[in-house]
């Protein structure tokens, strides 16, 4: 297990379209725990593959502990994933790994079916809703080469926001300053 460099924005693995899945071997296990081990570092609640620079439709989720969410804390792998179902659009917080520094409000659902294949290449399907469903949502587009950036109308919709140095908490605060509709500390993946 390690923790792999994040492509950044630039990198152009994080604007094309990743692809499928096909084996279920030792590498891809090596990849899936690879990635996990980034996404804790990092403090996201998600994250894609083409974001440690690896070209394939693979993803991790997995909500804080303290989350009020029966899924709470568990770790969700999607190879191949799809969204199948999708109601209730709204505009959450929303920043990614590889866009450090800023946020933004992006149109998404709030409620989402998401279907696809465990690490074993196990069928899945999950529901859901809010900070779950935007991570299923982020981390598809992703997985399509789309950016949260490239869903805002204007880049001027970007807030920057305190990274280096500062903690998750302030972090939020700084997210959520003058915004009393928004208090979350939004999603970052
Ligand atoms: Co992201």
């Amino acid at each position: 297990m390690a923790v792999r460099p994040l492509a950044n924005y630039d990198n152009p693995v994080l604007h094309e379209k990743a692809k499928r899945v096909s084996r279920f071997d030792g590498s891809l296990q090596k990849l899936i725990d690879d990635m996990v081990d980034t996404m804790h570092a990092e403090h996201g609640v998600g994250l894609a593959a083409p974001q440690v620079g690896v070209s394939l439709r693979l993803c991790v989720v997995e909500l804080p502990e303290d989350h009020e969410d029966g899924l709470a804390g568990q770790l969700i792998v999607l190879a191949n994933p799809e969204i199948v179902k999708a109601s209730e659009p709204y505009e959450p917080e929303e920043g990614c790994l590889s866009v450090p520094g800023y946020m933004a409000q992006v149109r998404r659902f709030r409620h989402v079916t998401a279907k696809g294949r465990d690490r074993h290449g196990k069928e899945v399907r999950y529901k859901g809703s809010d900070l779950l469903a935007q991570a299923f949502q982020h981390e598809i587009d992703h997985l399509n080469g789309v950016l949260f950036v490239d869903r805002l109308e204007s880049r001027d919709q970007l807030r920057p926001v305190r990274r280096e140095g500062a903690t998750e908490t302030e972090g939020a605060a700084a997210a959520g300053a003058g915004d009393s509709s928004h208090p979350s500390r939004g999603y970052r993946g």
